[in-house]
C-alpha cells in the first residue's frame, strides 16, 4: 500500500466520528423526505421494509465504504485508483467525487428554502390559510434573485465550516449541533403526541397493513436507505479516511445507521400525526415541509415557536449533510489536485453556486427548459439519487470484494486480527458483499431504465 501523507487531519474521538458521520447521514432525507414516503409507499409496510434493507444491504455497504476509506486513507478517488491498481478504477472514484457535487447544487437550493422560513417562521401569524401559504411557497421558488441569494448563503455557511478543517470545522459542528438536533427532533415529536387524534398518524406508521406492500415499496425503501445514509457517493468512504485505526467499524457503522433511523422515525412521529389531524394527507414532497407544515405550526397553541424550532433545526440537519457533500470534493481537490484547502473551498463555491443558481431557475423563468422531460433541478436529484447513488454503491461493494484482496478486507474488519469476534461472523458479511448485495443493487438499478 501506498504511504499515507503525515500531514493528513483524522477525527479526535469516537465520538466526534460517530457525530460527523450521523450528522451527514441525517438531513433533509430524514426530516422532509421519510415521513413523505411513509405516507405515500405504505406507512408501516415501509418503516419495515426500509429496517430490514437497512440491516440486510446498507450496513454491509457501509462496512465497505468503511474499509475503502480507512484502508487507503485516501480521498474517494485516491482511494478507488490506489487500491484498485488498475487506472480504470479511478472512473468509480470519479463518480463518487461528481455525484457529491451534483447533489450539492440542488441540495442548497432547498437548503437556502430553509434559511427563508426560518426567517419567516419569527414572524408567523396565526390561522394563515393554506392558499396563502402555497402562494407564498410558490412565489419564493419561483421568482429569480432571492432563492438564488438564499442558496448563495447556505453554500457559503457550508464553505466556512469546511474550510475550518476537518477536526475544527466538521467534527466541532457536528459534536454541537447533532445531540441539539436530536434534543429538537425530539421535543417535536413530543409535541405531537398531545394533538388530539394523532393515534390515527401512529397507527398508520407502527400497524401494517400487508395490502399496501408492493414492489414499488421495496424500491422506494432502498432508494430512500442509501440516500438517507450517504451511501454510494463517497461521503462515508471520504470520512472513514480519517478514522483511526483503533476505531470498531461495526461499531461505528451500527450506530450511524441506528441513529439515522431513530431521526427518521421521530421526524415522522413528528410529522405524520399532524398531518393526519388537520387532514393534510394529500401534501406530499416538497409541500409537506414548506407549505402544509407552516400551516399546521400557524394553528397550533405556541405555533411560532414550534416553527422555529423545526425550521431551525431542518437547516441544521442540511447544513451537516451538504458539509459532508463539500468535504469529499475537497479532498479530492487538495490530495489530487494539490490546491490549497481554502482555494478549492472557494472554487468549488463559485460551480455550485453557479450551477444551483440554474436549479433555483428552473422553478421559474427557465420551467421550460427540460432535460428528458424533467427540469434542471429533478434532472439533477434523479441521475443523483436513482441513478449515480445506486451505480457508486455497485462498484463499492463490486471493488471491496472482487477488486480488494480478502486477507487486507477481514484486516481492515477486524482491526488487524484484534476484534476477534468480526472474525466469526465476518463470512455471513463477506457473502452480503460479494453475493447478495450486487445482485439486489443491480436488479434496482436496472429497474430505472424499464
Ligand atoms: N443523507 C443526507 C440526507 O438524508 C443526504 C446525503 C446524500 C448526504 C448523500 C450525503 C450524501 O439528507
Amino acid at each position: 500500500m501506498e504511504k499515507t501523507s503525515v500531514s493528513r487531519e483524522t477525527f479526535s474521538s469516537r465520538f466526534g466520528v460517530l457525530m460527523a458521520m450521523a450528522g451527514s447521514a441525517v438531513g433533509l432525507g430524514n426530516l422532509w423526505r421519510f415521513p413523505y414516503m411513509v405516507s405515500e409507499y405504505g406507512g408501516a409496510m415501509f418503516v419495515i421494509t426500509y429496517l430490514v434493507f437497512m440491516l440486510v444491504l446498507c450496513l454491509p455497504i457501509l462496512f465497505s465504504e468503511f474499509i475503502i476509506g480507512r484502508r487507503s486513507q485516501k480521498n474517494a478517488f485516491g482511494a478507488f485508483r490506489v487500491l484498485g491498481k488498475k487506472k480504470a478504477w479511478g472512473l468509480a472514484g470519479l463518480i463518487s467525487v461528481i455525484t457529491p457535487f451534483i447533489i450539492l447544487c440542488y441540495y442548497s437550493v432547498v437548503g437556502g428554502w430553509s434559511i427563508y422560513y426560518l426567517g419567516k417562521s419569527f414572524t408567523f401569524s396565526s390561522n394563515l390559510s393554506q392558499d396563502y401559504l402555497s402562494q407564498m411557497f410558490g412565489s419564493l421558488v419561483t421568482s429569480v434573485e432571492l432563492p438564488i441569494l438564499l442558496h448563495g448563503a447556505f453554500i457559503l455557511l457550508t464553505a466556512v465550516i469546511v474550510m475550518a478543517g476537518v477536526k475544527k470545522g466538521i467534527e466541532k459542528f457536528g459534536k454541537i449541533m447533532m445531540p441539539l438536533l436530536f434534543i429538537m427532533v425530539t421535543a417535536l415529536a413530543i409535541y405531537s403526541m398531545h394533538l388530539n387524534g394523532a393515534a390515527e398518524g401512529y397507527r398508520f406508521m407502527f400497524i401494517p397493513d400487508l395490502s399496501l406492500f408492493s414492489t414499488k415499496t421495496c424500491v422506494a425503501a432502498l432508494g430512500q436507505a442509501f440516500f438517507s445514509l450517504s451511501l454510494g457517493c463517497g461521503t462515508m468512504l471520504t470520512y472513514a479516511s480519517y478514522v483511526s485505526k483503533d476505531e470498531d467499524i461495526v461499531k461505528s457503522s451500527v450506530g450511524i445507521a441506528f441513529s439515522d433511523f431513530i431521526f427518521a422515525i421521530l421526524s415522522s412521529m413528528a410529522i405524520l400525526p399532524a398531518v393526519f389531524v388537520f387532514n393534510m394527507a394529500d401534501a406530499q414532497g416538497p409541500g409537506l415541509v414548506f407549505e402544509a407544515l407552516p400551516f399546521i405550526f400557524s394553528h397550533m397553541k405556541f405555533g411560532g415557536v414550534i416553527a422555529v424550532i423545526f425550521f431551525v433545526t431542518l437547516l441544521v440537519a442540511a447544513l451537516t449533510s451538504s458539509i459532508s457533500l463539500f468535504e469529499v470534493v475537497i479532498a479530492y481537490l487538495v490530495e489530487e489536485k494539490k490546491m490549497k484547502r481554502g482555494i478549492a473551498c472557494v472554487i468549488t463555491s463559485i460551480i455550485i453556486f453557479v450551477l444551483g443558481a440554474f436549479c433555483s431557475l428552473s422553478f421559474g423563468p427557465l420551467s421550460e427548459l427540460k432535460i428528458f422531460g424533467n427540469t434542471i433541478f429533478e434532472a439533477f436529484d434523479k441521475l443523483s439519487a436513482n441513478i449515480l447513488l445506486i451505480l457508486g454503491s455497485l462498484l463499492t461493494v463490486i471493488f471491496v470484494s472482487w477488486v480488494m484482496k480478502k486477507e487486507d478486507v477481514i484486516d481492515e474488519f477486524t482491526n488487524q486480527g484484534r476484534l476477534k469476534n468480526h472474525k466469526k461472523f465476518f463470512p455471513f458479511i463477506w457473502f452480503i458483499i460479494r453475493y447478495l448485495a450486487p445482485i439486489i443493487v443491480f436488479i434496482i438499478f436496472i429497474s430505472n431504465f424499464c
